[in-house]
């Protein structure tokens, strides 16, 4: 089967994955209009696909237009915007040819009149149902000509997404702020134009460039469900609208609305990935299907094991000092870990947030000989060496704001607003981007870095750049400045892992983890907090990318105390971390933590690498024939009945599986129909279930 076939009597474009088919056509006078984003069909049935009419009053306009752009009778969102050099706008455009190679289609149009042409892309892999898709403009005139004048480009989105007409639709998205990131919300899709967006400069902790769309009937193991995620670790746009025609279009892409930049005779502009995907088998299969996605094309090294990492920063803050982090590797490496960071407060001035971002050298106070004689007896003690940078940020009482006071996004006449004492370093800038990668590059091969957690812990303001041709341009290029440097620090090392980490949750995108290993999902470390944290993030992103650690009980955050067995086991669902303070953890919590440390272990390939099952207080994870259940059981109340048994998903009801705890062997169809053999009594009880299938 070809991924991707053109019916040229039509003129209809089928894009096919292995559960899902996507179409568009050329209409008779000559508009681009979606056909068919669903279930498989061939090309001949897509070639079959009536177009949709549109509303026939002259108060409505176009509807299911591939990629609407601004100019006729046109009133919905604009995918693509533009201002010419005479202040006139509107976008005419005449389809000029398409390329097919493999999996990938690109569609050409060219404007009527003005020098643009517009390229759609669309790419299917086999082994996916995620369709990707993008689009680029290209100022074609030569230079010198009469055409040679800049066209502001005030919108661009990646693709507009249409959906099947339905009887009625709910959005699925999250929400949140700094500590209560991926809160998923379901609502009624309004017939209005709902929009999903940050302007910060960052993906955001209230927001994450994703949605999903089903007709109000899906749940976690059945129905329909479109969705779409964004590739991108700066402002964006994701626009749903719905008509009261019950037409539903989601456009989105970079930027907010606002900022526009300017294309010159020869430019192009291409925007990031906004991938789809269309499943049946509910918001758990879609879940699936994005982590399937993630890891075989977008992740850097899906297929290595995450390790178990410490990180200082909650057990001391800014108290870094050489002796201290000694004492806790000490400690860290009896538990188990794998690798220990050092977090804030090792470099320059830095004493508190006021001071010293931008100064990354070790401070001669607390790091007499440098960072080699920590790194040595880290190594010395079996674990790897990270630390924690905020490559973007400068404190204004710094060594390097007193020298670069210009190198900030400001903006002339304007206040330049700290946030957390801090201001952004531009990173469109060249020498600035040139600069951090310097330090960098020069920092992780004098000590062998091997992993480096990447802050970032303000958002933009003043996002202005004086003098510069184009300054509106830096909200995307400061995001490609991190995304490149990120890119260039791992081809020079690379051994070299990255974790990304914006105050917790505020960049984590699919643009972010092709070059990021795991993130850190939250500063709330409360395990209760936790789970609807954790809920969330795993409906887009995969488990083996979500650093979660085991900090102190009470909680430093939110003074919640829970035992350790659940802490661990909340943190055993992701990429199990320890960031607690292990020096006031009395003998019998190390010797606990330690034991915890080793189930994870033996369970870390399935929950890292397994397929995610979400169940009822519990997470399921199966890989090949191995089957992990880590289960948590919240404060209830209690009625006098036992609690409904927690079914496990997915098993095979004719093989049986042996519990690898009791050694009893189980038959699939018993345990997926009566549930697993797990009692969990007691508030704040935990328990990590392992089957293996036997025949
Ligand atoms: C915010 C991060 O999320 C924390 O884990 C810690 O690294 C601090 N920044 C350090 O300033």
């Amino acid at each position: 089967m070809d991924a991707v076939t053109f019916d040229p009597a039509t003129r209809t474009w089928l894009l096919r994955t292995a559960n899902s088919s996507y179409a568009l056509r050329l209409d008779d006078a000559g508009l681009l209009r979606h056909v068919h984003w669903g279930r498989p069909l061939t090309p001949a049935q897509a070639a079959a696909v009536p177009l949709r009419e549109g509303p026939a009053s002259s108060f409505d306009g176009a509807v299911r237009e591939e990629y609407p752009s601004e100019g006729g009778a046109r009133f919905g969102v604009p995918a693509l915007q533009v201002r010419y050099a005479d202040r006139g706008r509107g976008l005419q455009w005449r389809h000029t040819g398409h390329r097919i190679d493999g999996g990938a289609l690109a569609l050409s149009f060219h404007d009527d009149h003005h020098p643009l042409e517009l390229e759609l892309h669309y790419r299917v892999h086999p082994d996916s149902d995620v369709v990707e898709r993008w689009a680029s403009l290209r100022h074609t005139a030569e230079a010198g000509t009469a055409q040679d004048t800049p066209v502001e480009v005030l919108r661009l989105d990646s693709a507009c997404w249409t959906l099947p007409v339905l009887d009625d639709y709910r959005l699925s998205h999250v929400t949140g702020g700094w500590s209560g990131e991926f809160r998923l919300h379901r609502t009624p899709l309004p017939a209005a134009e709902t929009t999903l967006t940050s302007r910060r400069g960052i993906t955001s902790h209230q927001a994450n460039p994703w949605l999903m769309v089903d007709g109000g009937d899906a749940g976690e193991e059945h129905g329909e469900v479109w969705g779409a995620a964004l590739a991108w670790s700066g402002s964006w746009r994701i626009t749903a609208s719905r008509s009261h025609t019950g037409d539903v279009a989601v456009t989105g892409g970079a930027g907010h609305e606002g900022p526009a930049v300017v294309l010159r005779a020869g430019g192009t502009w291409e925007t990031p990935v906004f991938a789809g995907l269309y499943t049946d088998g509910g918001f758990g299969a879609a879940s699936r299907a994005w982590h399937r996605y993630t890891a075989g094309h977008v992740l850097p090294r899906p297929d290595e094991l995450r390790p178990v990492v410490y990180n200082s920063w909650e057990a001391v803050q800014f108290d870094v000092t050489e002796e201290k982090q000694r004492e806790l590797a000490a400690r860290a490496a009896a538990l188990g870990v794998e690798l220990f960071t050092v977090d804030d407060g090792w470099f320059g001035a830095r004493r508190s947030d006021a001071a010293g971002l931008g100064d990354w050298t070790p401070a001669p106070d607390r790091f007499p000989d440098g960072l080699g004689p920590l790194v040595a007896e880290v190594r010395r003690l079996g674990m790897r060496f990270g630390l924690w940078v905020e490559p973007e940020m400068v404190n204004p009482d710094s060594d390097l704001y007193r020298a670069h006071p210009d190198w900030v996004l400001h903006t002339a006449h304007r206040d330049r607003t700290e946030l957390r004492n801090q201001l952004v370093l531009n990173f469109a800038r060249p020498d600035v981007a040139e600069w951090a990668l310097g330090w960098l590059d020069a920092l992780v091969a004098e000590h062998r870095i091997d992993y480096l957690k990447w802050d970032m812990n303000r958002a933009f303001t003043e996002a202005g750049w004086p003098g510069a041709a184009d300054p509106d341009r830096l909200w995307h290029d400061h995001v490609h400045g991190v995304h490149r440097v990120m890119d260039r620090l791992r081809a020079a090392h690379p051994g070299l892992r990255i974790e990304a980490c914006a105050g917790g949750g505020g960049r984590v995108d699919l643009g972010v983890l092709a070059r990021t290993d795991q993130v850190w999902t939250s500063d709330n470390t409360d395990a209760h907090d936790r789970l609807s944290i954790q809920h969330g993030y795993s409906q887009l992103y995969p488990a083996r990318t979500m650093t979660a650690w085991v900090t102190d009980s009470p909680n430093p955050l939110t003074g919640r105390r829970l035992p350790l067995a659940f802490r661990f086991r909340v943190a055993m669902a992701g990429a199990l971390g320890i960031g607690g303070d292990l020096l006031h953890w009395s003998p019998e919590e190390l010797a606990e933590a330690a034991r915890l440390v080793e189930e994870y272990k033996e369970i870390r390939p399935v929950v890292q690498q397994g397929e995610l099952h979400r169940l009822r207080d519990a997470v399921q994870y199966t890989l090949g024939d191995r089957v992990v259940v880590v289960a948590w059981r919240l404060p209830s109340v209690y009625d006098g009945a036992a609690p409904a048994p927690l079914r496990p998903a997915g098993l095979d009801p004719q093989r049986r599986y042996r519990d690898e705890a009791t050694g009893e062997v189980h038959h699939g169809a018993v345990l997926l129909a009566h549930g697993l053999p797990l009692r969990l009594a007691g508030d704040w009880a935990s328990a990590v279930v392992r089957l293996t299938a036997v025949d």
